[in-house]
């Protein structure tokens, strides 16, 4: 099954968790890939490595999302030697949680500029290279919808701008035929939220299906929204969350 025959996609934070197995499922569909990372270069070595050994085209760059310049530079740079962006996936993000008290103005910069802002740069950069029918996929939280314990209004509220800025583009870009959508994953068993840390049997209490997700879950539901038969899906939002939210 080759769904993204010719199509490149760019992935920012691909070096681990969520990313890393979207970058690997997506060229597994016969795209050719780009991704992210800020510190982790031997991991994004070893996904491009992966996705070349099984025949495939990958490419690590360093940006920071909390660089401006990094990024436009980076999705310049993919466009240069791919050729285009047909799929923007706006995956890397930060898990910073804290009572109220505690959260500080240079926490919430911090957070705003790689869960948020980030998204809004790389987007209007990605959007220089992309042809019609492209698609923009972010990945948001089923925090951004509901929350069930004290400590998430910083994390939460990044997330949940994800979803007002989603239906805008959705509206902004129909007419290139460009789908926007947001994807809402739950528990992920990832250096974020490993499935066997302090926290995760409280977590795994929450859900219908008692099971923590895996990266592939969601890379999964991206594969099928970046693909053909998504084509008129826009503005739309996605949970994958074992019905922690149900
Ligand atoms: N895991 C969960 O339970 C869960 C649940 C809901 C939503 N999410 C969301 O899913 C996304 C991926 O999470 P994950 O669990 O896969 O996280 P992860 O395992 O911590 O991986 C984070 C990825 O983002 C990159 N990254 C972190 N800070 C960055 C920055 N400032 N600039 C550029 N890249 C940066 C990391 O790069 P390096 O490797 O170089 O550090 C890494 O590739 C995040 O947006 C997260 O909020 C996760």
């Amino acid at each position: 099954m080759q769904n993204l025959s010719g199509k490149v996609v760019f992935v920012t934070g691909g070096s681990r968790g969520i990313g890393a197995a979207i970058a690997k499922r997506l060229a597994a569909e016969g795209a050719q890939v780009a991704i992210t990372y800020v510190n982790a270069v031997q991991k994004a070595d070893e996904v491009v490595s992966a996705i070349e050994a099984n025949g495939g085209r990958a490419i690590a760059l360093q940006a920071d999302n909390q660089d401006e310049a990094a990024i436009s530079a980076a999705v310049d740079e993919a466009a240069r030697v791919l050729g285009k962006i047909d799929i923007l996936v706006n995956n890397a993000g930060v898990f910073d949680v804290a009572p109220i008290n505690d959260l500080t103005i240079d926490k919430f910069d911090r957070t705003m500029d790689i869960n948020v802002r980030a998204v809004f740069v790389a987007v209007k950069s990605a959007l220089l290279h992309m042809p019609e029918g492209g698609r923009i996929i972010t990945i948001g939280s089923n925090l951004a919808k509901h929350v069930p314990w004290p400590g998430f209004s910083l994390y939460s509220m990044s997330k949940s701008a994800l979803i007002g800025m989603t239906l805008g583009l959705a509206r902004d870009l129909g007419d290139r035929s460009i789908t926007a959508n947001i994807i809402h994953p739950g528990p992920t068993n990832t250096d974020m939220n490993p499935a066997d840390g302090q926290m995760s049997d409280a977590q795994r209490g929450l859900m219908a299906i008692p099971h923590y997700s895996q990266p592939e879950d969601t890379a999964g539901l991206i594969a099928w929204l970046a693909g053909p038969e998504a084509r008129v899906v826009t503005g739309a939002e996605f949970t994958v969350d074992s019905g922690v939210n149900a």
